[in-house]
């Protein structure tokens, strides 16, 4: 048997807490090899060691059979493994083509040939599908464009075995169909995949295998033909996932949010929420469904305060919020789980305890006369890592060290404790687990129980319509039409996304 990577008996460990413990992955070559495990299982750890950005504490490397000690990603390089990273590493001024070359230039004379290089780009990205334009700059191509120039960049390194973590938690459904046809294309092309997503569909559609881990240890090997979605999930948690969630009617009482005629413009000075009207009320969840890019995230970040809106209204339990700062907005009983963690959900240099009361480390208990109470903190930190199940070390880890998944669990857990009238979730689950996701979409739905308002904004319509009992349509920065998910589909909410008008669309539905 041809393997391009043999990862044998691996184990990797930091400080007492073992991330990888004994895990084997053989990936073939020519095929696309699905890793997959809960939050915190180990999978980054496992692709930083094959890329050389750490080292494993016992186990073998192979590299199409042979031994390699991999101390550093430019060994991985010219071993011809390539990372696509889940954080992308591009210089925002330079071009596509700079950031493809950087570190690598095609010179003429001692000069940077940029001409050469641009054609190079160019081939490279005809043959395998990527299309990118060399010269635009990356500060004006969209997030899945990026992700191309990434690709492009390890491609142009002579990538045989590219590392891809969690590449499309980033993207929309339509980006992720072409990454979904880019896989397959460098697949003919001879190259070898390791995928890791917690999308099992993805997982189905082009992996020809799957390694499952749990808790850092190798769980299997499956062939993806033999299995199914159920499977995967029960290898991957050790139990049975729901993968619909159960829910009561929701019980609407009076108006909390209530938004009229907002405008807002985005970072460029474009107009892009354009007259919003929408309210949501005390015990349901209204989800917004909507392309990328038609206001959602301007929308999300007006109401919150992180973006002055140009006018209109905001108001939260009749009180005006408009042009009030984030802290005020957020004692006027308003909690938010931001889209880009990193930007606005927690401070990665700070310990996970003081990441728990960022919002309230000024207040009673956590703080007495000016004075921080740590023995408060790092007790609320504990009940909360408990209760959501965070995986960490413990309350003292610095946020950083948590693995993706778990610090959206941690960011969703502090804002869930503090126990707003109107939770605001944007992209609640992305780069979750498919049992945490379960669990997130029951305390969603436990605060709209307990009468809270909740808004809802994803990119997924599995979770539209799954979690919400209206769904508003957001189409070019207005609500377009207001559904109840009961009497709409997936095809319908499609065409009302891109632009279709009602009657198109469907049926006429009364909420
Ligand atoms: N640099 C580090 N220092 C200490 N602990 C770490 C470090 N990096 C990872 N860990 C811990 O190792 C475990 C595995 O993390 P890893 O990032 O590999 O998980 P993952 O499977 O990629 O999860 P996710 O799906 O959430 O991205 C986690 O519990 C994490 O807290
Ligand atoms: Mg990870």
């Amino acid at each position: 048997m041809e393997y391009v990577i043999e990862m044998l008996n691996i184990r990797k460990e930091f400080g007492n807490f073992v991330a990888n413990d004994n895990i084997t992955l053989q990936v073939k070559k020519g095929e696309i090899h699905a890793l997959l495990g809960e939050n915190g299982a180990g999978k980054s750890t496992l692709m930083n060691v094959l890329f050389g950005l750490y080292q494993p504490e016992q186990g073998e490397i192979r590299v199409n059979g042979k031994p390699e000690k991999i101390s550093n990603p430019n060994i991985a390089n010219g071993l011809g493994i390539g990372m696509v990273h889940q954080h992308f590493m591009l210089i925002d001024k330079f071009t596509v083509t700079e950031n493809i070359i950087l570190g690598k230039e095609i010179t003429s004379g001692g000069r940077i040939d940029l001409k050469k290089a641009e054609k190079v780009v160019r081939d490279i990205s005809e043959r395998y599908g990527l299309a990118v334009d060399p010269k635009a700059k990356i500060s004006d191509i969209s997030v899945g464009m990026q992700q191309r120039v990434e690709i492009l960049k390890t491609l142009y390194r002579g990538a045989e075995i590219l590392i891809f973590d969690e590449p499309t938690a980033v993207l929309t459904p339509q980006e992720i169909e072409e990454l979904m046809q880019i896989m397959k294309t460098l697949i003919k092309e001879g190259k070898s995949i390791i995928l890791i997503t917690h999308k099992l569909k993805e997982i189905m559609e082009v992996a020809d295998r799957c390694t499952v881990i749990r808790k850092g240890k190798g769980i299997g090997t499956v062939n993806i033909s033999e299995t199914n979605p159920n499977e995967l999930a029960n290898l991957m948690v050790g139990r049975e996932v729901v993968f619909k969630t159960e829910k009561k009617p929701s019980n609407p009482k009076q108006e909390v949010l209530e938004v009229k005629d907002l405008v807002v413009k985005d970072a460029r000075g474009v107009t892009v929420v354009n007259g919003l009207d929408l309210t949501v009320r005390a015990g349901e969840i209204v989800g917004i469904a909507g392309i990328d890019g038609n206001g959602q995230s301007e929308f999300i970040e007006a109401i919150t305060g992180l973006r002055k809106a140009e006018k209109g209204s905001i108001k939260v339990n009749s009180k005006e919020l408009f042009g009030l700062t984030p802290r005020k907005i957020t004692e006027s009983g308003v909690g938010h789980i931001p889209q880009d963690r990193h930007k606005h959900g927690l401070v990665l240099n700070y310990p996970l305890a003081e990441n728990m009361v960022l919002q309230t480390y000024y207040k009673k208990p956590f703080s007495k006369n000016g004075i921080l109470n740590f023995n408060e903190i790092n007790k609320k930190a504990r009940s909360l890592i408990t209760e959501f199940d965070v995986r960490t070390p413990s309350e003292y880890a610095l946020a950083r060290a948590l693995s993706g998944g778990n610090q959206q669990k941690a960011i969703i857990g502090r804002e869930v404790d503090r126990n707003p009238d109107l939770l605001i979730a944007a992209q609640p689950t992305r780069g979750l687990d498919v049992g945490a996701i379960e669990y997130i979409h029951k305390r969603l739905i436990e605060q709209r129980d307990h009468g809270k308002a909740v808004l809802l904004v994803s990119f997924e319509l599995d979770e539209i319509m799954n979690v919400s009992d209206r769904i508003a349509v957001i189409y070019e920065g207005k609500i377009v039409a207001v559904l109840n998910p009961k009497e709409t589909t997936e095809q319908e909410l499609g065409l009302l996304m891109a632009g279709s008008s009602r009657k198109e669309a469907g049926e006429e539905t009364h909420v």
